[in-house]
C-alpha cells in the first residue's frame, strides 16, 4: 500500500545519504573511540568531524558540543547540570506550560529537591512573550527554560528576546532546540543562548543520539558518572555511528527545502478550511514552523479515530505528540492553549517532512474531508 508519512514531528525517515555516512562505523573500521589504536582514532575522527558539522550549524565552537542519547537526556543534562551547579547564587527556575514532558517533568522534579520553579501559561496561539519571563524573574533565578518551537502545535518562541533578557541579567537561558533544528534559524551567538538541545531523529538522522550545547564558561554538573567521556560531563561509551550519522543530518541542512514544506503546509490550510467545516487550526498562523499542522475537527470526531482511519488508508498521522499518543488523556498542550477537552481530543497534527509531495497534500486533504465527514455522521 502506497504510504505517505505525517509524523514527522514524531520522527524522521532516516535519510539514505545519513545511512551511507553512518555504515562504515558498524562495520569493521571503528572501533571504541577512547582508544589509542588506529580503530579507535578512526571513530574518534568520526566523531569530531560531527561535533564540528554541528556546531557549524548553530554557530557554536565544537568543544560547546556535548554528545547525549537524545533529546530527553539532553533536556535532563542540562537542567539537573546548570541547577545544581548554579545552587548557591540561587535556587528559582523559569519555564513555560508547554514544554515537552523532558523538560516540564524534569522541572517538576528539581522543584522536589530544593528549587522553586514558576510556570509561565502560553496565550491562545501557544506564544509566551519575554515580558512575561521578566515578570517572573526573581533575585534568585538562576535558569530559564523555553523551547525554541512548540512540538505538537508548531508555535515559534521569542527566543532572541528571552535570550537577551537573561544575558543581561547573568541568567541561564535553556532552549529545546528538537523541533526546530535545520529548519528554523539557530545562532547560537546572536540569539544569547547558553545551552540549546538538538536530537538526530527529527531531522532525518538516526534514533537515540542528541546534543546539548553548552556556551563555553558554563559550570555544568554531570548527571552520568563513569568513564569522563565527553569532557567528564556524560560519561559511557560514545555512539560513533550514530553520532557520524548525526553530524552528517545536520549538514544536509536545506533552505529550499524548508521554503518548499512552507508553501505546502500553508496549502494544505487552506485545502482542510476550505473543504471540512468547522476545522480549527491550532496554534499561530505566522508564528509557525515549516512542518507543523494542527487540527482539531469538534466534538463528534476523536482525533484517535481519524489517526487510525487514516492509517488504514495509508496515510501516518499523530493524534497528539507521540510520547503522549498511547494514553488517552487530553494534549496538556491543547488544554493550556484554552481547547476544552472534547475539542482536544478531536486534534490531529501533520508534520511535513523535505520529501513531502502536493499530491500527497491533495491526497490527504480529500481522504480526511471523506472520513470526517463519516465520523461525524456516524456521531451525529
Ligand atoms: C521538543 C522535543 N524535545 C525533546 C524531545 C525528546 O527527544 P528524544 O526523543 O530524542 O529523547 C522531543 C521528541 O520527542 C521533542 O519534540
Amino acid at each position: 500500500m502506497r504510504q505517505i508519512y505525517l509524523d514527522n514531528a514524531a520522527t524522521t525517515h532516516l535519510d539514505p545519504q545519513v545511512l551511507e555516512a553512518m555504515l562504515p562505523f558498524f562495520q569493521h573500521t571503528a572501533g571504541n573511540a577512547s582508544a589509542l589504536h588506529r580503530c579507535g582514532v578512526t571513530a574518534a575522527k568520526g566523531i569530531e568531524q560531527a561535533r564540528a558539522q554541528i556546531a557549524q550549524s548553530l554557530n557554536a565552537q565544537p568543544e560547546e558540543i556535548f554528545f547525549t542519547s537524545g533529546g530527553t537526556e539532553a533536556n535532563n543534562l542540562a537542567l539537573k547540570g546548570a541547577a545544581f551547579a548554579a545552587q548557591e547564587r540561587g535556587n528559582h527556575l523559569i519555564t513555560s506550560n508547554v514544554e515537552h514532558p523532558s523538560v516540564l517533568q524534569t522541572c517538576r522534579w528539581l522543584a522536589t529537591k530544593g528549587f522553586e520553579l514558576t510556570v509561565v501559561p502560553v496565550n491562545a496561539e501557544g506564544l509566551l512573550t519575554a515580558g512575561q519571563v521578566r515578570q517572573a524573574l526573581r533575585k534568585d533565578t538562576i535558569l530559564v527554560s523555553v523551547m525554541q518551537v512548540n512540538n505538537e502545535i508548531g508555535t515559534l518562541q521569542p527566543v532572541k528576546a528571552i535570550g537577551e533578557l537573561c544575558r543581561k541579567r547573568g541568567i541561564y537561558f535553556h532552549s529545546d532546540a528538537c523541533q526546530g533544528f535545520t529548519k528554523v534559524s539557530l545562532d547560537v551567538k546572536a540569539q544569547n543562548l547558553d545551552l540549546v538541545t538538538l536530537n538526530a531523529h527529527k531531522v532525518h538522522g538516526p534514533l537515540g543520539v542528541g546534543a546539548l550545547y553548552i556556551r563555553k564558561g558554563i559550570t555544568m554538573e554531570a548527571q552520568m558518572h563513569g568513564g569522563a567521556q565527553e569532557q567528564g560531563l556524560r560519561s559511557g561509551t560514545i555512539n560513533t555511528p550514530g553520532i557520524v550519522g548525526f553530524g552528517k543530518a545536520a549538514a544536509l541542512e536545506d533552505s529550499e527545502a524548508v521554503r518548499g514544506m512552507t508553501e505546502l503546509r500553508d496549502y494544505f490550510i487552506k485545502l482542510v478550511e476550505s473543504r471540512i467545516p468547522g476545522a480549527r487550526l491550532n496554534g499561530s498562523r505566522d508564528r509557525r514552523i515549516c512542518n507543523n499542522i494542527n487540527f482539531s475537527f469538534g466534538a463528534g470526531v476523536a482525533g484517535k479515530s481519524l489517526m487510525l482511519e487514516l492509517d488504514k488508508r495509508g496515510i501516518t498521522v499523530s493524534s497528539g505528540s507521540a510520547c503522549s499518543a498511547r494514553s488517552l488523556k487530553p494534549s496538556k498542550v491543547l488544554l493550556a492553549i484554552g481547547l476544552s477537552e472534547a475539542e482536544a481530543h478531536s486534534a490531529i497534527r501533520f508534520s511535513l517532512s523535505k520529501w513531502t509531495t502536493r499530491q500527497e497534500m491533495e491526497l490527504t486533504a480529500q481522504i480526511l474531508e471523506e472520513i470526517v465527514r463519516n465520523l461525524r455522521g456516524a456521531n451525529a
